[in-house]
Formats: C-alpha cells, sequence, structure tokens
C-alpha cells in the first residue's frame, strides 16, 4: 500500500527498516490498519472526521450551528469548500446534502493527500459520516488560481474559511495541519470570482479580532453568543 501511495503522489518509497528518520523533517507511514500518517519530530497528522461529530450532535440536541444556519441547505445543493482542510466542515455540510455534493480544494499537498487518501479509506462507527464523505470530492490546487478559470453560477454555494490571522491554538482540530497549511487570505477580488461562480451566495469564515470582514463586506453576519466564530453570508441577487 505504502508503494502504491508513494507511486501515486510521486514520493520516494523507503522500507521501514532503511528509513533514517533523523535525517527527515518529516515522512509519511501507512500503519498496520492501513491508515496513512504523516509523522515528524513532535507532529503526527491523519485523516478524521474531527469535529464533523460534535457539531452533528449539538445540532441533533437542537442547538443552531452557524454554518449550517448560513448554508440553510435545500439538500440538492453543490457546495464547493474553497478551504478544505481535514474536511470537517465539508462532512457536515454534506450531511445536509443527501442529493447534492461538496467539491473541497486544497493547496497542501501534504494536507491534500493524507485528506484525499482518508476520505476513501476512513469508515467510521457513524454511518452518517461515511454517507456524507461518500458526496466528497476533492481537488488538489491553490483556490485563487482555480476560481479564475471556472464558469459563472457553476455551483450552488461557494465556502471559504482560510487560516484565522489569530490562530486559536486550543483548537486542537487545527493544530496538527498548521504546519503544511497554506496561509493565504482572501482580497475583494477573490470574492468578485467566488459571487461569479455561485448561483446563490458565498460563506466566509473569520474570527473576532481578524480584520477580514473589515475588507469584504457581507450581507449578514452569523455569530454564537459566546463563539469568536463569525460566519460572514454575501446573497447573490
Ligand atoms: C482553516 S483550514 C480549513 C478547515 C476546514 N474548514 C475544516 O473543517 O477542516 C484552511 C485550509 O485551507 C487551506 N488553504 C488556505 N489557502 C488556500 C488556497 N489559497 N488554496 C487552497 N487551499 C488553501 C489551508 O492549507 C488549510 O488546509
Amino acid at each position: 500500500m505504502a508503494k502504491k501511495i508513494a507511486n501515486e503522489f510521486s514520493y520516494k518509497y523507503v522500507p521501514r527498516k532503511k528509513l533514517k528518520k533523523d535525517d527527515l523533517d518529516f515522512f509519511y507511514v501507512v500503519e498496520k490498519n492501513g491508515r496513512l500518517v504523516i509523522r515528524g519530530k513532535n507532529l503526527e497528522f491523519f485523516f478524521h472526521p474531527s469535529i464533523a461529530k460534535v457539531r452533528f450532535l449539538n445540532i441533533k440536541k437542537g442547538l443552531k450551528d452557524y454554518l449550517i444556519e448560513a448554508l440553510e441547505p435545500l439538500g440538492n445543493e453543490t457546495v464547493l469548500d474553497l478551504t478544505f482542510g481535514l474536511g470537517s466542515e465539508a462532512i457536515l455540510m454534506a450531511n445536509f446534502l443527501p442529493n447534492g455534493k461538496v467539491i473541497g480544494v486544497e493547496g497542501s499537498i501534504h494536507i491534500y493527500t493524507v485528506v484525499k487518501y482518508g476520505l476513501r479509506t476512513y469508515r467510521d462507527r457513524s454511518d452518517w459520516i461515511n454517507e456524507a464523505m461518500k458526496r466528497i470530492d476533492l481537488w488538489y490546487g491553490n483556490f485563487k488560481e482555480l476560481i479564475k478559470g471556472l464558469p459563472n453560477d457553476s455551483v450552488d454555494v461557494v465556502y471559504c474559511d482560510p487560516m484565522f490571522e489569530n490562530p486559536i491554538f486550543e483548537s486542537n482540530s487545527m493544530n496538527p495541519l498548521r504546519k503544511f497549511a497554506v496561509y493565504d487570505s482572501i482580497d475583494t477580488f477573490d470574492v468578485e470570482h467566488m459571487m461569479r461562480i455561485a448561483k446563490k451566495k458565498v460563506i466566509l469564515k473569520s474570527r473576532v479580532g481578524d480584520t477580514m470582514f473589515e475588507k469584504i463586506k457581507v450581507d449578514k453576519l452569523l455569530k454564537g453568543k459566546n463563539s469568536v466564530i463569525i460566519y460572514g453570508v454575501i446573497f447573490k441577487n
């Protein structure tokens, strides 16, 4: 399996016994259970649905999830998630799109490799996660370039969640991917393209203290009372 992955992603294959760990910043391992992990000093990065589970449980308890409130899913939409990361929010959204899908874009080759493989092979005890993952397709690329080439009105909703300017280090779910993440911010030119591509709306995510919503005007802001996370929505018409 390691040979196959090395081949697919053009990495060098080294049998475990010949691996000189100390010479490497990080390396990929295929574990006995088939899980693909990036390891290095103080580093372990692998795919898992992360906060998708807790957020869905909270919704089931009747609590509001502001991404899903912003999405207002009918169930058949196509969502373009330009900043896929671990894909936890994509999994949550896909769960509310039984007849739709999520197309993800990830600009870090290492995050893309681990997550693409994870989406293909990971199986959860909760069936809704397995079903939601089937409705997700992941592309590798920088969204700033990619959005320039996508046709008008080609998806229903565009979602963008760049890395925060002021990171929340207590956010365990984000910590493992920080080393590999792309740290681009978005500008009005990007938003113009997102609006051109979306039929219905663009949803942006930021946090209290960051400058995204000072630079980019939105129609609606959604935020939990005690949360620092803010979702901004720009409607198409
Ligand atoms: C905050 S994380 C997204 C987390 C995601 N919403 C989740 O639920 O897991 C941002 C991700 O977007 C990626 N990213 C940032 N700028 C990008 C760009 N210009 N093109 C593609 N991906 C980008 C980063 O590498 C990182 O994985």
